[in-house]
């Protein structure tokens, strides 16, 4: 087999053959395929794309590529979900705490990561003491024991991905659907979990623009997963504002409480409810995905059960226990879930007003996650330092009415020499309309 052949293959709308994925994949992870053959064979799939078959075949060759991460000795069936990422998005706290107290084990692995703020083992360091590289032995015994452990990114887990994104990002095929589907894949099969269930997110803050985009994303991945024998679900989410009212680190963690800390569900849900907009939309999608991933697992035979049990460990405080027991089990102080006036607090907060009264009809979301990332909470590089304490607080949201009279949100900063910067990026991130804007469910749709 030859590179050059199969380049040619693929540019002239060809499909590949499995073991010619194989070759591929093996032989630009070795070394023994130049960078310069692999970019011209990525280019060729970006422009003519890959059939579900290659794309299943692609994503195995590269989950087989590395470690896999061994879960056999974790009792019963075990879950995971990933977010393709957006803004604000803290569901993570939410979920895990949930399906761990109804006694599904969920053994995660979670990145640091470059953006507009930290990743998920960043934000949970914002609690004093809290241990994100605990070995190995202790991971899989915490989560028989208390159903929860989570760990950075470690080992040599889907090399072949890290490989070839690095190469994707710098000759412009990051944007293929197939790539992503199974970069995305790729990375979840090999870390193990027998149900997994997808936050493809759509909109301004989201790599998908367009809920069709979003839809193709979730399937394609959804097909991976079954066909590889994982139970797999992709819950289509909007990502037209941050989730929730706070982008931050501290922030975020702060706010997964507030919504574990709700007594009663249905009422904070309901119009009536005083509960800012945005915790209401990041309760939903919490509750969503928490659903899907309980019934995967067999813990009710069907979704409105599944939620009802959910809903019930948060109204109980069980989820929030739950949290305190994971927080503590990983050496962090667990003081700081009951009491979140512990985490890191920025030296300033600040107003932020619009001149102009109307109603917010739109969100640039993406530019909301650079004022976080200028306040200095998210990095731009590897080595670059985040600050835990700083970020942003929305209190008002796409649809709502603002005026010059009402606080829309709050900055919270460190130097007082980014905070006009931050206020004026800040609103010049969204459009205000004369008329009523109408508000869509932040829940898409679902592909089973
Ligand atoms: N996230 C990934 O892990 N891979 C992609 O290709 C895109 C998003």
């Amino acid at each position: 087999m030859r590179m050059y052949d199969l380049i040619i293959k693929k540019r002239d709308g060809g499909v590949h053959t499995p073991e010619e994925i194989k070759y591929i994949v093996e032989g630009y992870t070795n070394g023994n395929i130049p960078d310069y053959q692999m970019s011209a064979w990525l280019m060729a799939v970006y422009y003519k794309g890959m059939t579900n078959e290659e794309t299943v075949e692609l994503t195995q060759a590269m989950a087989d590529s590395g470690d896999r991460l061994d879960l056999s000795a974790i009792e019963g069936v075990k879950v995971d979900k990933h977010s393709t990422g957006g803004v604000g998005d803290k569901t993570t706290f939410i979920v895990a705490p949930i399906l761990a107290a109804l006694g599904v084990p969920m053994a995660k692995m979670s990145g640091r990561g470059l953006g507009h703020t930290g990743g998920t083992i960043d934000k949970l360091e914002s609690i004093e003491g809290f241990n994100v590289s605990i070995p190995t032995e202790e991971f899989i015994d915490n989560v028989n024991r208390i159903k929860l452990a989570l760990v950075g990114q470690t080992g040599n887990l889907a090399p072949a991905d890290k490989k070839i994104y690095a190469l994707r990002d710098v000759t412009a095929t990051v944007d293929s659907l197939p790539l992503i589907a199974s970069s995305i894949m790729s990375k979840k099969l090999a870390a193990g979990a027998d149900v997994i269930v997808l936050d493809v997110k759509c909109g301004s803050g989201a790599f998908m623009k367009t809920k069709e985009a979003a839809r193709d994303l979730a399937k394609t991945m959804v097909d991976i997963g079954n066909a590889a024998g994982r139970k797999t679900y992709g819950v289509i989410t909007d990502m037209d504002e941050p989730l929730g009212c706070k982008v931050g680190n501290a922030l975020e963690v702060e706010e997964s409480v507030e919504v574990l800390s709700i007594k009663d569900v249905d009422s904070a849900l309901s119009a009536k409810s005083t509960i800012n907009y945005g915790i209401k939309r990041l309760l939903k999608v919490a509750l969503c995905l928490s659903s899907y991933m309980l019934m995967g697992a067999g813990k009710a035979k069907d979704y409105d059960e599944a939620y009802k049990f959910c809903k019930e460990v948060i109204e109980s405080g069980k989820a929030l226990d739950k949290m305190a027991e994971f927080v503590e089990a990983q050496g962090g102080n667990k003081d700081y879930i009951y009491n979140t006036d512990m985490l890191p607090k920025a030296k300033y907060i600040v107003p932020v007003h619009f001149e102009k009264e109307g109603y917010i009809s739109c969100c640039r979301t993406s530019e909301v996650g650079m004022v976080s990332l200028i306040l200095g909470g998210g990095r731009t590089t590897k080595e670059s330092e985040i600050d835990l304490a700083v970020g942003i607080d929305i209190k008002k949201h796409v649809g709502d009415f603002v005026s010059p009279d009402e606080v829309f949100a709050y900055i919270h900063a460190n130097s007082e020499d980014v905070i006009e910067e931050a206020k004026k990026r800040l609103l010049a991130a969204y459009d205000i309309s004369e008329a009523a804007f109408p508000v869509e469910d932040v829940i898409k749709f679902v592909v089973e």
